[in-house]
């Protein structure tokens, strides 16, 4: 399939090099593509420049947002979470129009310091505005409860362990749902339409602090029933 995969950091990286490495053609949607392979300083939180890492996946192309939507069948939503409604407005409704959009986005205001808050909860969620502001998109909210490298390798863990998906669009799910699978994600939760995003945005808080209890986030969520 050729998938956009919007978003540079740790999990646009990642679900870029995982899908291009199942057989998708993928490109990797950014603000100014030379702008970008340009940086030479690691990001805020200590990744190496995304130059780094195009040198070792020359099969995946660094398009504009748009370009990158435009040419694409499926789109993968991984900008940050005050990025993500100015990123998607650059890809453009009409190139989203029709498009299964996965959002993994989530609404961290980091802007106190750490733990961040969310920007957006309890009556209304990311992943509903995103909706909002793109009608023509089937948004999908998933991914978003685990770290970048479990959510493309989930069985590093050792043990299966639990995703959600969110959607008003049934045959949207079921597309995400077989590339979660594709991952290798075993228990894949459907919560319902996107208003339920709001639930998986809001596991966030208990995250970050697991995170911290832990002192890793080499760990997920197991719904056992
Ligand atoms: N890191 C994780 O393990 C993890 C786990 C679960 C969920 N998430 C969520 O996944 C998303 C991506 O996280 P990340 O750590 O990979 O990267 P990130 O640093 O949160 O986001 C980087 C991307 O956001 C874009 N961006 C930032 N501000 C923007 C703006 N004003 N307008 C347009 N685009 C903007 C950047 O564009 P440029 O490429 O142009 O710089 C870049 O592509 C976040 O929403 C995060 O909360 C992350």
């Amino acid at each position: 399939m050729k998938i956009a995969v919007l978003g540079t950091g740790t999990v646009g990286q990642a679900i870029a090099a995982r899908l291009s490495g199942l057989g998708h053609d993928v490109t990797l949607g950014t603000r100014d593509p030379q702008a970008t392979l340009a940086r030479t300083e690691p990001d805020g939180m200590g990744n190496p420049p995304l130059s780094a890492w195009a040198a070792e996946h020359g099969e995946v192309r660094l398009a504009t947002f748009s370009d990158a939507t435009a040419g694409a069948e499926l789109v993968v939503n991984a900008t940050s979470g005050s990025g993500a409604l100015p990123a998607l407005e650059q890809a453009g409704a009409d190139n989203l129009a029709g498009k299964v959009l996965i959002d993994i986005s989530n609404p961290l205001d980091f802007s106190k310091g750490f733990p961040p808050t969310l920007f957006v909860k309890d009556t209304d969620s990311l992943g509903e505005q995103i909706q909002r502001a793109f009608p023509g998109a089937r948004v999908v909210k998933t991914l978003n409860t685990l770290n970048a490298n479990l959510m493309v390798n989930p069985k590093e863990l050792g043990a299966d362990s639990s995703v959600f998906v969110s959607g008003d669009d049934a045959a949207a799910k079921t597309t995400v749902i077989e590339l979660l699978q594709s991952f290798g994600h075993t228990d894949v939760i459907d919560l319902g339409d996107i208003s339920t995003a709001r639930g998986t945005e809001m596991l966030l808080p208990v995250w970050l602090r697991l995170m911290g209890a832990l002192g890793t986030s080499a760990f997920n969520f197991k719904i056992v029933r």
